[in-house]
């Protein structure tokens, strides 16, 4: 039996330029409570999402100032908003990672040892956190579907993957029309109508295309940096919509997270006829890409022909993010 493919390392495949800055998807809103820290491993870092007194999403490192117990280890615990830590039992402000008590001394530490905080936002359902290599504070803001207009969004349902692709090679997948209809097998080649800068990023429209399943009017995706992409189609009393987030764990690998939305058709029988097939066949054509985009190797000059799409033009702007 042949043996089976497997991803080199990344070394092999991309330049090592460090994680782009920008805000990363480290957890979905509701699951972080306001009585638990959640664990996580992003980046390269180990981190903890909780909530503070006043209930806002916070990112912080994992670990504590004092002698480095991982602050979610045994039972270390949030509770009003305060962490104990569980190795001395120091407590912290989780919202300004402040030490307020350490409970065998009065003489508590210095205002610079503290948690290490990072930039958080909730937005959309999920929890973004601001990474910049040098510790830059955010220069942007990421998009948020509230800016639309019309009939809300209702939420259908979620898919994830773990993927080895070269992390700047996963969006640039979205300007590459020629594999649409070569490896999706579209009947259509798509039409970049538009690419313009935006607050949040960028904004790229298609033209509609014609011909499909369903009359589209509207066909467009809002990228967050290069970090989270909102995809919206709509037409005529219909719309979808899909939010993806990649946010690498280490060199090797990144967790991809799809949330599918559609516009609210008055009932969940109705919702759920318009978002399974659209769930499915989205998810179906993200398995197809990573097959191939999980092995590949990032070319710094690839060999373009006529017919590509701008996917030097994504580049050109991607670069502005690795700092
Ligand atoms: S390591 Fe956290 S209190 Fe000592
Ligand atoms: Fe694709």
């Amino acid at each position: 039996m042949p043996a089976a493919l497997q991803a080199s390392p990344m070394q092999l495949r991309a330049p090592d330029t460090g994680f782009p800055k920008g805000w990363y998807a480290v957890a979905e809103a509701a699951e972080v409570t306001g009585d638990t820290m959640l664990p996580v491993r992003y980046l390269s870092e180990d981190l903890i999402v909780y909530r503070t007194a006043d209930g806002a999403a916070q990112v912080s490192g994992a670990f504590c100032p004092h002698l480095g117990a991982h602050l979610a280890s045994h039972d270390g615990a949030i509770a009003d908003g305060k962490i104990t830590c569980p190795f001395h039992k120091w407590q912290f402000d989780g919202a300004t990672g402040r030490c307020v008590h350490i409970p065998y001394t009065d003489v508590l530490v210095p205002a610079s040892v503290k948690l290490d905080l990072y930039p958080t936002r909730e937005v959309d359902g999920m929890v973004l956190m601001w990474y910049h290599p040098a510790g830059a504070e955010p220069d942007h803001e990421p998009y948020t579907r509230a800016g639309e207009t019309g009939v809300p969004w209702t939420y259908y349902t979620t898919h994830e993957w773990i993927s080895t692709c070269p992390y700047r090679d996963l969006f640039e997948n979205l300007f590459d029309t020629a594999h649409v209809q070569q490896l999706h097998n579209s009947v259509n080649l798509p039409v970049i109508e538009a690419i313009e800068p935006r607050p949040h990023g960028l904004q790229c429209r298609f033209v509609p295309p014609r011909g499909e399943q369903y009359q589209i009017t509207r066909f467009e995706n809002n990228f967050t940096g290069v970090s989270m992409v909102t995809a919206i189609t709509e037409g005529p009393g219909f719309g979808f919509l899909q939010c993806v987030t990649a946010t690498p764990i280490d060199n090797e690998t990144f967790r991809q997270v799809s949330r599918y939305y559609v516009r609210d058709m008055g009932s969940e029988e109705a919702n759920a006829a318009m978002g399974k097939p659209f769930a499915d066949n989205t998810a179906y054509e993200t398995e197809k890409d990573f097959r191939v985009l999980n092995f590949k190797k990032h070319l710094t000059k690839p060999r373009l022909c006529a017919g590509d799409g701008p996917i030097m033009k994504w580049r050109q702007y991607q670069d502005s993010y690795y700092v």
